[in-house]
């Protein structure tokens, strides 16, 4: 019924864009400014909790300022929340996700969370995978649109090309969800975007390293850098980068991507161990590139965690057991329970309120003792 109904509207909206152009806004977004509202509300029960307990127990320099951030954060949503579920208007909406791959443990979680969360919301989800390649995650959106789903959501693949076929979707009168990472399209193109603070992140892991390192005289780095062009490999480099890019002492030996996967994090590791025989710290954007990087650092005959120093973006289950092994050193939190979130935003679109342009997850961190303590409960 409501993909019928939505079917309609997606006619008489390509009609309506045929005679008068399709730049019409309908959309409930406000001006980029707002962008940087944020919604501590809306987060899953799951990251609140998790998140509060890590920030709540971190002696780590970093971690103080870290959630004193989210807390300002926080008081700066307001207006910023995420309607409550509207279980009715979800009961057999039919939403299209497109989603990234299955790059990492990371998006796995993911996945997981935002099939579980359609079910239990009775959501007909239909999901597709690009498996990296964004002229496929296109033609899943271009499907999504010619099908009238009443919703489509996505993560995009990389940060640029979006124009088109979010004008398209817009012309169609289909609402569109960003989730976990951004574009850099118009924001009236879209309803809103969920995910991390990325920038942050890396800011977070930056902060960690200048600490560890404080009465070092010099540090040799090497960078495993997630998708070229993703929003974050982008994002987390800038946040290292505004925190060690002035201190002389942090020397980048070396930064190369390794797809946020663990055989492209073990092979460039590999690269970077042959060339360079002095590496003191790995700052790695996700646990899986530095999960690969450990396999390469051992085979080299080298400690990772003790001979290199590892920071690591992510704590899914598979890092946190490796930070609380010793092997890594720090890892910021990345949250993908992003499900919760996403069905929240889509009611509220479809009962046609207004909802916050921006919608930031929060997170915390954990050094190698929070770790332990967190692992029997981690729920990825
Ligand atoms: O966009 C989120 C990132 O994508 C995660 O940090 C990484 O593991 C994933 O592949």
């Amino acid at each position: 019924m409501k993909r019928r109904l939505a079917v309609v509207a997606a006619v008489v909206a390509a009609l309506t864009a045929a005679a008068c152009g399709s730049n019409s806004d309908n959309s409930s977004t406000t001006s980029a400014g707002a962008a940087t509202t944020t919604s501590a509300a809306a987060t899953t029960e799951a990251m609140t909790s998790e998140s509060a307990s890590s920030d709540a127990g971190s002696s780590e320099a970093g971690s103080a300022d870290a959630s004193a951030t989210d807390t300002a954060a926080s008081a700066d949503a307001g207006s910023g929340e995420l309607p409550p579920i509207n279980e009715a208007t979800l009961d057999g909406a039919v939403v299209g996700f497109a989603q990234v791959g299955s790059e990492s443990g990371w998006r796995s979680a993911n996945t997981d969370d935002i099939k579980a969360t359609a079910e239990k919301y009775k959501v007909d989800l239909q999901f597709t995978s690009a498996e990296g390649d964004q002229a496929k995650q296109i033609a899943s959106i271009k499907t999504f649109i010619t099908q009238g789903v009443d919703v489509i959501a996505f993560s995009p693949v990389v940060e640029t090309g979006w124009d088109a076929v979010l004008q398209e979707a817009k012309a169609a009168n289909i609402p569109v969800i960003l989730t976990d990472r951004a574009v850099d399209s118009d924001p009236s193109l879209y309803k809103t975007f969920i995910g991390s603070d990325f920038i942050k992140e890396g800011e977070k892991a930056g902060t960690w390293a200048k600490t560890e390192f404080a009465d070092a005289d010099e540090v040799n780095y090497v960078v495993l850098e997630g998708t070229t062009g993703s929003a974050p490999a982008n994002d987390r480099a800038t946040g290292w980068d505004n925190i060690l890019g002035s201190e002389s002492k942090f020397k980048k030996l070396a930064s190369q991507t390794g797809d946020f996967t663990r055989d492209g994090g073990k092979k460039v590791m590999e690269g970077f161990l042959a060339k360079y025989p002095n590496i003191d710290l790995l700052y790695a954007h996700n646990d899986d590139m530095g999960l690969g990087a450990i396999e390469a650092i051992e085979a080299a005959g080298k400690v990772p965690g003790k001979d290199i120093k590892i920071v690591t973006v992510d704590a899914v289950k598979a890092g946190m057991e490796a930070l609380a092994a010793g092997k890594i050193n720090y890892i910021v939190e990345c949250s993908p329970l992003l499900g919760e979130q996403l069905f929240q935003a889509a009611g509220a679109v479809l009962d046609g309120k207004e909802i916050p342009a921006r919608v930031i997850t929060i997170e915390g961190e954990f050094n190698q003792e929070q770790a332990k303590e967190a692992l029997p409960t981690r729920k990825y």
